[in-house]
């Protein structure tokens, strides 16, 4: 899979994908990230690439010259599955969501800033807009990192145990149950007699049981939408 971003300060994302699994997954060949920086792709003098509001108000706008210059330079290159611009009035990101994507050639992520992009920008090249929750961030980078890491590690391939990603909270609805590590015994602190077993029906069983009970606990709607996953996307 192919991911770019464009971002107005793409030094947010050295790392983020410089380590761990999504560096694994580059040095594989299975995933290939590239960022640009809209301020290369501006026409302006000053590399200007904001603007203050028509209609007047607070905050800036990024303008629609830069972003179309670097969005028809990327488009020139390659096709694109999704154009996917990160703001918060953007369709809640989900793991069915990330499901989809992961199933996808080459994505390409906008990271918005200040007030956001212009509109006109949004209704032209714009395919899919994200939200990663219920709250505002400072810029769509730290939501491009999350979309990007939720997406790759759904890739076959990527994570080593395959199965692991089946087993995440929210792939069957359900929060994942919780785990333990040696010691048997932490300071008096027992792991569940059951998972010293070696009985791996038991242990399913067991494992099944508490991330039902996780669920109604702390995610009860979850539950609601189980027959159809798309319900929560
Ligand atoms: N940009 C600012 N806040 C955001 C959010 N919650 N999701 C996606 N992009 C954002």
């Amino acid at each position: 899979m192919r991911i770019d971003i464009i971002s107005a300060v793409p030094q947010l994302l050295e790392s983020p994908f410089s380590h761990s699994i999504l560096k694994r997954a580059q040095d594989k060949g299975l995933l290939q990230i590239q960022i640009h920086n809209l301020r290369d792709y501006t026409p302006y003098s000053h590399k200007q690439i904001d603007d203050y509001p028509y209609g007047g108000g607070a905050g800036m706008v990024l303008m629609p010259e830069p972003l179309a210059r670097a969005i028809e330079s990327l488009k020139a290159q390659r096709t694109y599955d999704e154009i996917i611009f990160l703001t918060p009035d953007g369709e809640p990101f989900t793991q069915a969501v990330a499901n989809r994507l992961s199933l996808k050639q080459a994505l390409m992520l906008i990271c918005g800033h200040y007030k956001g992009i212009d509109e006109r920008i949004r209704e032209h090249f714009v395919t899919m807009e994200l939200s990663i929750g219920d709250y505002v961030i400072s810029g769509g980078e730290l939501a491009a990192a999350v979309v990007t890491d939720a997406v790759a590690r759904l890739i076959p391939g990527v994570l080593n145990d395959e199965t692991s990603a089946l087993s995440d909270s929210f792939q069957d609805q359900l929060l994942s149950p919780p785990v333990y590590t040696r010691p048997a015994d932490f300071r008096g602190w027992k792991v569940p007699e059951i998972l010293l077993s070696g009985d791996h029906e038991k242990i399913a069983r067991w494992r099944y049981e508490k991330a039902l009970e996780r669920t109604r606990q702390r995610r009860p709607q979850l539950l609601s939408h189980s027959e159809d996953p798309e319900k929560t996307a």
